[in-house]
């Protein structure tokens, strides 16, 4: 398997304006990589591209575009695949968040599966071509979650986004295995990435803060791990304790307790009826 210091092509990263796209942009800068970044329209991403061009004398390429819009998928994907060979892949761009079901916007439940499984899902296939072009083994690690490996009530689809990545992961890296390239999933739990997801950590008590790591680590622990080819990559002694605990204790009541503590968590935020547009464990 290759070291990281063997890299010094080409990396495309969704989500890049910020939280933990933004550090894995930084990381993959300071390893050499030419950077193609993605981010909704007026998030800074061309100012951050600019600074991160600077410090590290590295080429960054800006594109702001709605991933859950298949025609600005389609283009990107052009473009990308007409540059030559991408050597990394990081779909990290993701949305989630808490409350009833039933009173989740239709507008909210049809953005989250856009973007977290049809957008990952068809700017995956669609760069397969630039990803086979690389002369090394290229990489592509999708972003997903800790709710991965369990249902959790109040969270209905966004758990259910991040199996779907899982699955869609270790199939693909089965597929792939002698085709050049590595499929790695990630599953970071609670990420102080801004101050309503800090808050809604700390309302989630001792164990949520025990699990809590900041972007830099989660980046710096996925990359790493990814490019050892390690397939399912869990950062910190905490969340790999909750994976063993998940896998060892009846997976209802798994189930019934993270039900219950995030039923817990929108009874305090009754304040914003409806969801909590925010990325979640
Ligand atoms: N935060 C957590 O505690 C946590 C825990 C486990 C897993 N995760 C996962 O980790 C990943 C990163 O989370 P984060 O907290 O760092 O996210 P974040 O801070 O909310 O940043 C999300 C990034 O995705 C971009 N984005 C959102 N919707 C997009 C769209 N439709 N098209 C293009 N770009 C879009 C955002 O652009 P703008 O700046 O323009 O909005 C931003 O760059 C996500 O997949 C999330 O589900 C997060």
């Amino acid at each position: 398997m290759k070291t990281t210091n063997e890299f010094s092509k080409r990396a495309l990263i969704t989500g890049a304006s910020k939280g933990l796209g933004k550090e894995y942009a930084m990381q993959c800068a300071a390893l050499g990589y030419e950077l193609l970044l993605v981010s909704l329209p007026h998030s800074n991403i061309y100012g951050l591209g600019k600074e991160i061009s600077n410090h590290f004398g590295i080429k960054v390429k800006c594109f702001e575009m709605d991933l859950t819009d298949f025609n600005q998928v389609s283009k990107l994907a052009d473009e990308v695949n007409t540059m030559g060979e991408l050597d990394l892949l990081i779909n990290n761009a993701g949305c989630g968040g808490s409350g009833e079901f039933e009173q989740s916007s239709i507008d909210f439940i049809d953005r989250v599966l856009n973007l977290n499984v049809r957008a990952t899902a068809l700017l995956t296939r669609l760069l397969i071509p630039a990803l086979k072009k690389s002369p090394n083994q290229s990489i592509v690690i999708n972003v997903s979650s800790m709710a991965a490996f369990s249902p959790i009530g109040y969270k209905h689809v966004y758990p259910a986004s991040k199996a779907f990545l899982l699955s869609f992961t270790m199939g693909l890296r089965e597929e792939f295995k002698n085709a050049g390239i590595s499929f790695s999933s990630v599953h970071p739990g609670p990420m102080l990435t801004n101050s309503d997801t800090a808050r809604r950590i700390i309302q989630q008590g001792a164990m949520a803060k025990f699990c809590t790591l900041n972007t830099s680590e989660i980046a710096a622990i996925s990359l790493k791990e990814a490019f050892a080819g390690k397939d399912v990559i869990i950062p910190g002694f905490g969340n790999q304790l909750s994976y063993w605990m998940m896998k060892l204790l009846p997976s209802k009541l798994v189930q019934r307790l993270i039900t219950n503590g995030v039923r817990n968590e929108i009874k305090i935020y009754q304040v914003n009826p409806g969801f909590t547009i925010q990325p979640t464990i």
